[in-house]
């Protein structure tokens, strides 16, 4: 079952609100795919879901390490991967992907079109699209694949 829901944002707050509401309803195991380019803001609404998942260290961009790992009070590890830099999937057999992926913790993933063949069924898809011109304005789109089990 998938579930789609679509926002026109107009500023940075908005969006970071939106993400606030959204690390709401994410569980451990949970894998959020994020797709959208340079500047769009994936890193951006991470760094607001982090926040709002209480998250101890400041998320930062992990362009150059792959993957960087935080941690939350309530116990769950977040992972954050962007592969930006990934030109061929056969790249990942080194990283144990599949280790992150299906586990315990959230894992955050920009770039997600690059590693399309490894990502589980069950996710969250976001898409993040400029709107017009202005810098300002964003329309966000999430898919839901998966068990469904609210609609709040
Ligand atoms: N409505 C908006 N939503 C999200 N980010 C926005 C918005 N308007 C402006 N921005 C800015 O766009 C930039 C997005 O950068 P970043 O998150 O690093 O992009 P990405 O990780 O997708 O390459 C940030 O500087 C952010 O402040
Ligand atoms: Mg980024």
């Amino acid at each position: 079952m998938s579930l789609q829901e679509k926002h026109k944002f107009h500023s940075p707050k908005e969006t970071a609100d939106f993400a606030g509401r959204f690390a709401e309803k994410l569980h451990a195991g949970d894998v959020v795919a994020f797709y959208g380019e340079l500047g769009a803001g994936k890193t951006f609404m991470i760094k607001h879901i982090c926040r709002g998942l209480k998250c101890i260290e400041e998320p930062t961009s992990p362009s150059f390490t792959l993957i960087n790992q935080y941690h939350t009070p309530q116990g769950i590890d977040i992972y954050h991967f962007d592969f930006y830099r990934l030109e061929h999937e056969a790249e990942l057999a080194n990283l144990g992907i599949d280790d992150f992926l299906y586990n315990d913790n959230i894992c955050l993933i920009e770039w997600a079109d690059k590693i399309q063949s490894f990502l589980p069924s069950q996710r969250y898809d976001i898409f993040i699209r400029f709107l017009t011109d202005d810098p300002e304005a964003r329309e966000i789109e999430i898919q839901h694949h998966g068990d469904y089990e609210e609609s709040s």
